[in-house]
């Protein structure tokens, strides 16, 4: 056995934002521990970020300031280039590809990027004998990179799910416990500083598919394919429907599912309803929560904080460590040449629905909607109409297991029946 490095591991850290300044503040705060734990000094050479004046929450004086990040991901003193800048074009990936050609190891928290260039991310890793490293890119704090590639690695996994965007969970289970309407909380999180630069990317679910998208192909073992995750935001949510969907023993999550069917790779990113006493049901606030199922283990649920500056740069640490330490993997868990292309699946699996219509109170109004979901194959679980105090009626329906194909058919058909108003609102529930 070769003996280990003992050699200080030196990092070069583009990007001083939240993450960035977290990881500077673990480096500093922790060196003996961090020592103590790989045997090696674990120290910082240089630093990059756009602005040079800015006040930071953190002593930078010792490190060397690069203006450009990929002269600091090609410096000479950096062993290991560690990308905290964000973004899947421009700088992040100029300078993570030059680190790798450079013969750096990388570590990075930037879900877009792998999301966008996974493989060729790691096809360019494995070539050059190096390591890129993305623990803190999905659900922040939650160490759920290294179970899926480590401690599950002799699962065959059935399926990766959860809610991986905290401002998504934010919004919806502030809009439950306030009873306030989409806008107004989105408008908090917005004062809050919750929301992504471009909200689209939290509340459109983008962010979280990039996650998701992550998860599935070290899950299954094929290349990453955001661009087959089936994405909707969260937007169409009404107050209503969380209060509907609660009336029936549900909550409304953000919720990403992959699965490896019959049909093939099933990725999908939407509002669903789950059990409300189920721990994806109970998850507050901002936190994450990712369920793993596989065949040996069962079922493994894992919750924490899936942003901020503390547990982000816990994840990028861990990762810093595990580099240092000598721990060498393959990017997504197999070597990147044998990542399969994914099929994705044309349809989803069928699952029971949730159905809100505004029904007109007239004698076999019901009837007519029973037979336009009965024409369409879709079967009625349970069925409630609430009071009211105008001439429509609000009615909620659970479906017995049907795909989405059948109930779009089925809300297609309901204008012909002239007894619904306005446009129906259909949720999948998924069964956690
Ligand atoms: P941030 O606070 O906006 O910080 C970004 C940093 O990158 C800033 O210091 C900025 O410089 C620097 N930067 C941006 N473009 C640059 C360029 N072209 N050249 C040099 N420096 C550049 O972002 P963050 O929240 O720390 O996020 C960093 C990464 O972590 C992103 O990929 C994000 O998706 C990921 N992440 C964040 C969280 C979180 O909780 N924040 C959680 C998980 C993952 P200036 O300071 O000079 O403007
Ligand atoms: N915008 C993300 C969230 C940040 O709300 O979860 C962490 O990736």
């Amino acid at each position: 056995m070769s003996a280990p490095d003992a050699s200080p591991l030196r990092l070069g850290i583009a990007g001083l934002g939240t993450v960035g300044i977290g990881v500077v503040k673990i480096v500093q705060r922790h060196a003996e521990m961090l020592e103590a734990r790989t045997g090696r000094k674990v120290v910082i050479t240089a630093v990059s970020a756009r602005d040079r004046t800015k006040n930071r929450d953190a002593d930078l004086s010792s490190y060397a300031w690069e203006v450009d990040p990929v002269a600091l991901a090609t410096r000479e003193d950096v062993d290991v280039f560690v990308e905290l800048m964000g973004g899947h074009e421009g700088a992040a990936k100029d300078a993570t590809m030059a680190a790798l050609k450079a013969g750096k190891d990388v570590v990075t928290a930037n879900k877009a990027l792998l999301a966008h260039h996974g493989q060729a991310l790691a096809e360019l890793a494995e070539g050059a004998g190096r390591v890129i490293r993305f623990e803190a890119a999905v659900a922040g704090g939650i160490p759920v990179i290294k179970a899926l590639t480590e401690g599950l690695a002799g699962n065959a996994i059935r399926r990766v799910m959860g809610v991986m965007n905290g401002t998504c969970n934010y919004i919806l289970t502030r809009m439950e416990t306030a009873g306030l309407p989409y806008e107004t909380v989105f408008e908090e999180a917005r004062q809050l500083g919750y929301l992504e630069a471009d909200p689209q990317l939290d509340v459109g679910g983008i962010d979280a598919g990039h996650k998701l998208s992550i998860l599935a192909a070290i899950a299954f073992g094929t290349k990453v394919s955001f661009e087959h995750v089936v994405l909707e935001g969260i937007g169409c949510i009404s107050i209503d429907d969380i209060r509907r969907a609660a009336d029936m023993g549900y909550k409304i999550k953000l919720l990403g599912v992959a699965q490896m069917t019959g049909r093939g790779l099933e990725q999908r990113m939407m509002p669903c309803l789950v059990p409300a006493a189920s721990p994806l049901g109970q998850l507050q606030g901002g936190t994450n929560m990712v369920v793993i199922e596989g065949d040996s283990v069962g079922q493994i649920v894992l919750r924490g904080a899936g942003a901020g500056e503390g547990p982000t740069a816990s994840a990028v640490m861990g990762d810093v460590l595990d580099i240092a330490r000598g721990t060498r993997l393959p990017t997504f868990g197999q070597p990147a040449a044998r990542l399969a292309d994914p099929i994705p699946a044309a349809v989803s699996a069928p699952a029971p629905y949730y159905l809100r219509l505004q029904l007109l109170d007239k004698p076999g109004a019901l009837a007519k909607v029973a037979a336009a979901l009965g024409d369409a194959g879709v079967s009625i679980s349970r069925m409630r109409q609430y009071g009211h105090a105008d001439t429509t009626a609000p009615v909620l329906i659970v479906t017995h297991k049907t795909t989405r194909d059948a109930i779009d058919v089925a809300i297609a058909a309901l204008p012909a029946t002239g007894v619904v108003e306005g446009q129906p609102v259909a949720l999948r529930i998924e069964e956690v």
